[in-house]
């Protein structure tokens, strides 16, 4: 059984998990918009791993027996200045959600819930690359500056992104 205090917080990343599944879905239509269909895309497969995070929670919530309550979400930015502005808002991001998730890793730890402490280990790895992935495309997006070309380039690469089933939950089913 989950102690009341670890359920609220697991409810509570939950809702982060969802928000960051909004917030980069504002970002794939803003560069749908701006005709950056690769960056587009590639903040859609972001949008859909946000979602199976929030979905691995709400299952580890229910094998508790826990109560998975779904808050509202909060509205999300629409628009950015550029690549380079939203790729930053997206690391600055993703730094937050890794802090959330070390709390919440500290939380398991003084409440002594091993379990939980074990299935969040998926997340700190996750944390890991996703950082890693986007400094990647910050690195690219500075050295190409105001290179057309360049970035035509980087837009055609990041098309080619495609959403894998976590296997976390691909095994689940
Ligand atoms: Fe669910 Fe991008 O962390």
């Amino acid at each position: 059984m989950l102690s009341p205090k670890l359920q609220d917080a697991l409810n509570e990343q939950i809702n982060a998990e969802m928000w960051s599944a909004y917030l980069y879905l504002s970002m794939a239509m803003h560069f749908e918009a701006e005709g950056r269909q690769g960056i587009a895309n590639w903040y859609n497969v972001q949008f859909r791993e946000e979602q199976a995070h929030a979905e691995i929670l709400r299952n580890y919530v229910n094998s508790r027996g826990g109560r998975v309550i779904l808050k509202a979400i909060a509205a999300v930015p629409t628009s950015w200045n550029g690549e380079l502005d939203a790729f930053q808002a997206t690391l600055d991001h993703e730094q937050k959600v890794t802090q959330l998730i070390n709390n919440l890793y500290a939380l398991a730890e003084a409440e002594k819930d091993y379990a939980t402490r074990g299935r969040l280990d998926w997340f700190v790895n996750e944390q890991v690359e996703e950082e890693d992935n986007v400094r990647k495309i910050i690195d690219r997006l500075k050295l190409i500056g105001n290179d057309g070309l360049a970035l035509y380039t980087l837009d055609q690469e990041l098309g080619t992104r495609t959403y894998t089933v976590p296997s976390i939950l691909a095994t689940a089913e």
